[in-house]
């Protein structure tokens, strides 16, 4: 697998679906990271989701102001489930308990090894509504992607990819799925910037 820096004016190819994400953040040596169920693009570059003001992640991103959002794909979530159902408030070896393994290379914040897309945010607090206090949003820094699953400045289509390649999706209640991919209905239909 080779990482691909992809233009900030891109990331929300990566987020366009909404939904799942990995979120972690680092401050004083520390690191950490949850899955967020609702995350949503706010225009090219930026994110807008929820994170409660209790978890462990969430202090570490307000003591750094910047965090990393990475796509999860299939094949992580058992690993995702345990990211989300462990804190590490309570168990210090919370990552390596949920057999969350990381990118060789060195970085700020570790790349988890497995996700489809992993952005740098800086944090964001100007203009955000004080309620609700969970709400986070971040303006991207750096980019990466999985080469295997990135062609010609898009996602591969995910009726292309393997099962456990595809992104990982979460509705409620223990209903964990795979992407089904896209059926297109306006075939050769051009739209906004996107071409
Ligand atoms: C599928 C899934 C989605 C979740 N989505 C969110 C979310 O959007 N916002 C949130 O605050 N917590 C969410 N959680 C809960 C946190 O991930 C969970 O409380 C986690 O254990 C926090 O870890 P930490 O305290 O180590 O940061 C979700 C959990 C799961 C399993």
């Amino acid at each position: 697998m080779a990482l691909i820096q992809i233009p900030l004016n891109d990331v929300f190819r990566s987020f366009n679906d909404g939904g799942l994400v990995l979120f972690g953040a680092g401050s004083e040596g520390k690191f950490d990271f949850m899955p967020c169920g609702w995350c949503t693009p706010w225009g090219l570059d930026r994110v807008l989701f929820t994170a409660g003001p209790n978890h462990y992640t969430r202090g570490l991103a307000e003591a750094s102001d910047r965090f990393l959002l990475a796509t999860p794909t299939a094949g992580m979530a058992e690993t995702v489930f345990k990211l989300g159902t462990t804190t590490m408030h309570e168990d210090p070896e919370k990552l390596s308990h949920a057999g969350l393994e990381f990118l060789s290379g060195e970085r700020e914040l570790p790349f988890p090894a497995g996700c489809s897309a992993w952005v740098i945010f800086r944090r964001v607090k100007e203009g955000l509504p004080q309620f609700p206090n969970a709400l986070l949003f971040g303006v991207a820094e750096e980019a990466w992607v999985d080469g295997d699953l990135w062609h010609e400045g898009r996602p591969l289509p995910e009726e292309e990819l393997p099962l456990e390649k595809r992104r990982l999706r979460y509705e409620a209640g223990g209903a964990w799925y795979a992407s089904k991919g896209r059926e297109r209905v306006l075939q050769g239909a051009q739209g906004g910037r996107t071409g």
